[in-house]
């Protein structure tokens, strides 16, 4: 079977699965939940001295939305949308002392960590919580700059806030080194322009990992009663904020070479490998534990592993960021590669009853005539948009010869800017009979 195991900024995690700050990490029994259904750890709902965050959770407002826009009535599917407004832990941080001694205990019987995370008023309470987390046993530490919900609380600094502020972000960070020894991961916003610029001053300061990302901010409306849903702007997540958060993992991993943790928009072990294979080190799992209940935390585990054994991938480290270093570096790659043409099978071909392709080019290089698709390759720029749609696999992109440019086959205009044929160009939608 695939060793799961993963390093991570110094520490080893039995799976790469840690569940992320947020509900089903805000009890002491929630938290042993999470271990017992095999997290490799578990990052502590975060731990705050601001009064107004731990109310907010007490005032907690979730909804979970389809990909419409609706309140899901029943099953959430993968492409859910989970819209919430919640704070950070609703219990004082002090008070949690004995539990995170416990919890820390209970991880480390099952190989697995607590992981503290902290939001605070002042920096003297980012030092302050930050240390009582180290002092309590737990091997790394969140800093949360990422939470939408501070920016929406009168007279509460915190979360994205700094998060949006490279400055603010480094000095949060150098006063935490200064008091503790264990690894610091910072928390991103992605509501930002440059979350990369946000890792590099973090970075500088003394941290020694990113998490890749937070949530977004939303605002999202009933149009039949003309109302916000919950109430007005929120936090918004789900899988398909997914390829924006791999994005951030991507480049922070390809950019700076620094451990990226990553979060924001994993259903199960599919997404979670995505993340690994842009460059995430481990990943965090928030609100699918909400709406499929903590217990499936095993099965993206069990999935994984699957997939390992049947790809042959032996460890982990054999899938980290095997993707991204594949990935095109600038689009001077594409201009350099050369052409293709899309070219149809008529046997594959489901032509008259299906017109999916021809509806979809845009360059006028599909049109129907005489019940078949026809094809003008002096056209076709080899976009592959009709080859990725074709439901038949009736399309192949063929490398255009030399012989097929000389005979008119599309090829790139002399110079910049492409003159003849700008005029005309529409798609062929009328030449579909009925
Ligand atoms: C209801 C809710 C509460 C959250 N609370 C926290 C929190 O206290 N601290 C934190 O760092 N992130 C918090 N998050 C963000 C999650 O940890 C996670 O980064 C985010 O949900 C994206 O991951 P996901 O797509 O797996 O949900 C919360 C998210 C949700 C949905
Ligand atoms: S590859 Fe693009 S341009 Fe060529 S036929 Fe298909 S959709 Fe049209
Ligand atoms: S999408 Fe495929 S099957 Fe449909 S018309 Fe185009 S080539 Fe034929």
């Amino acid at each position: 079977m695939a060793n799961t195991e993963v390093e991570f900024c110094g520490l080893n995690f039995k799976n790469p699965m840690v569940v992320a700050s947020i509900e089903p990490t805000n009890s002491p029994d929630l938290i042993k939940q999470c271990f017992d259904a095999g997290a490799g750890g578990a990052i502590v709902k975060t731990l705050t001295d601001i009064e107004d965050m731990a109310q907010l959770t007490q005032n907690s407002k979730y909804s979970v939305m389809n990909a419409q826009g609706n309140i899901i009535h029943g099953k959430p599917a993968r492409d859910f949308v989970f819209y919430s407004r919640s704070g950070y832990a609703s219990t004082a941080y002090k008070d949690w002392i004995p539990y995170l001694k416990e919890c820390q205990a209970y991880g480390a019987e099952r190989d697995a960590h607590l992981i503290g995370s902290v939001g605070a008023k002042e920096i003297s309470g980012w030092r302050d919580i930050s240390r009582t987390i180290e002092d309590c046993g737990l091997p790394m530490v969140e800093l949360n700059f990422g939470c939408p919900h501070p920016a929406m609380m009168p007279g509460v600094h915190g979360g994205s806030m700094i998060g949006q502020d490279p400055d603010m972000a480094a000095e949060v960070t150098r006063q935490v080194a200064e008091v503790v020894d264990i690894p610091i991961v910072v928390k991103l916003t992605p509501d930002q322009a440059d979350p990369v610029a946000i890792a590099h001053a973090v970075k500088g300061a003394g941290a020694a990992a990113v998490t890749a990302t937070n949530r977004y901010t939303g605002f999202a409306i009933d149009i039949d009663t003309a109302t916000p849903q919950i109430g007005g702007p929120a936090g918004i997540g789900g899988t398909w904020t997914k390829p924006l958060s791999l994005r951030w993992v991507h480049r922070i991993h390809q950019e700076i070479g620094m451990p990226v943790a990553g979060s924001n928009g994993i259903f199960d072990h599919r997404d979670a490998i995505e993340f690994i294979m842009a460059g995430a080190g481990v990943v965090q799992i928030g609100s699918v534990l909400m709406i499929k209940g903590i217990k499936w935390l095993t099965k993206v585990i069990e999935g994984m592993e699957r997939f390992m054994d049947e790809k042959g991938y032996h460890d982990v480290h054999a899938m980290h960021g095997i993707a991204s270093s594949r990935a095109a570096g600038d689009y001077s790659e594409q201009f350099a590669r050369g052409r293709r043409y899309a070219a149809i099978d008529h046997g594959a071909c489901k032509n008259p009853t299906c017109t999916v392709c021809i509806q979809m080019c845009f360059y006028e290089a599909l049109s129907q005539a005489d019940g078949k698709v026809d094809m003008h390759p002096e056209s076709c720029i080899g976009c592959e948009l009709c080859y990725d749609v074709c439901p038949f696999g009736a399309i192949a992109m063929a490398e255009t010869t030399p012989a097929q440019h000389a005979a008119g086959y599309y090829d790139i205009p002399e110079g910049i800017f492409e003159t003849d044929k700008f005029t005309t160009r529409r798609n062929n939608p009328e030449s579909i009979d009925g």
